[in-house]
């Protein structure tokens, strides 16, 4: 830092997993048990995964800032939402108390993390500590491989239009897609015209205690948690 920087404090962008508290790193448990500040996005409604994940380590008398997200929101993300986050994120900063983000799964793969780390990093010190991310926490305990040899994996938000999904599942070998929740009928009628959907597996809150997972085909709502995955591999199971 330079000569007219009093203070040093660091915030952190920090990974705690997909969930199960077992799959938090050491790093992270490490930093979240002795920064004096948190943050973590949370429902209007204030219910946080990321905080419930980490809870075991968070200590008493931690300063916490929820940042509150409607997950449907009409524009997303809420550029003044984040602004404000920011703002009280840097004000604990320039007061020299370190700070931790923290995001569920990795906070580099498709987190909200992101939106505070774009507003902060030209002026403070950022450590990005990367978790265990849905992506990877969904094959495992779907117990299939996400891509073999050569294959393109796609990761495919389900909130694309039916037309995009189609094109990109057509020109990929394997796919992740994330976001299901209230999509999971149009992505099971794009994954039908393509003949896929025997190939695919549904997974919601892997790692949870709650967790479910079956094939796609016996999924029997039509509409899916937020915290949910479709993985398919169109040429079926080439690691075999
Ligand atoms: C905004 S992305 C955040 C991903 C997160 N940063 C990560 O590294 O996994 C949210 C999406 O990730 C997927 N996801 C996250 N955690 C999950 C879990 N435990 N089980 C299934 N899907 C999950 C869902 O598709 C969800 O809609």
């Amino acid at each position: 830092m330079g000569g007219g920087e009093a203070m040093s404090a660091t915030l952190y962008g920090l990974g705690v997993g997909p969930g199960d508290p077992e799959l938090i790193t050491l790093k992270a448990e490490r930093i979240l048990r002795r920064v004096p500040v948190i943050a973590y996005p949370a429902t209007e409604t204030g219910l946080s995964l990321a905080r419930t994940i980490a809870a075991p380590h968070i200590g008493l008398g931690i300063v916490e800032i929820p940042i509150r997200i409607p997950i449907y929101a009409a524009s997303f993300p809420d550029g003044a939402l984040y602004d404000e986050a920011a703002r009280t994120i840097e004000t604990h900063l320039g007061a020299g108390r370190d700070v931790a983000v923290l995001c569920e799964g990795d906070p580099f793969f498709y987190g909200s993390f992101m939106y505070i780390f774009a507003r902060l990093s030209e002026r403070h010190r950022i450590e990005v500590v990367p978790g265990i991310s849905s992506l990877t926490a969904c094959a495992a305990a779907l117990g299939a491989p996400l891509a073999a040899r050569n294959d393109v994996l796609a990761v495919l938000p389900a909130t694309l239009p039916a037309e995009v999904l189609l094109a990109r599942l057509e020109s990929c070998d394997a796919a992740a897609v994330i976001k299901v929740g209230r999509h999971l009928e149009k992505v099971r009628a794009v994954l039908a015209e393509l003949g896929l959907v025997d190939r695919a597996r549904y997974i919601e809150r892997a790692t949870m205690a709650n967790q479910q997972a079956m094939p796609l085909a016996e999924v029997g709502v039509d509409a899916a948690p937020y915290f949910s995955m479709i993985l398919v591999h169109r040429r079926g199971e080439a690691w075999r």
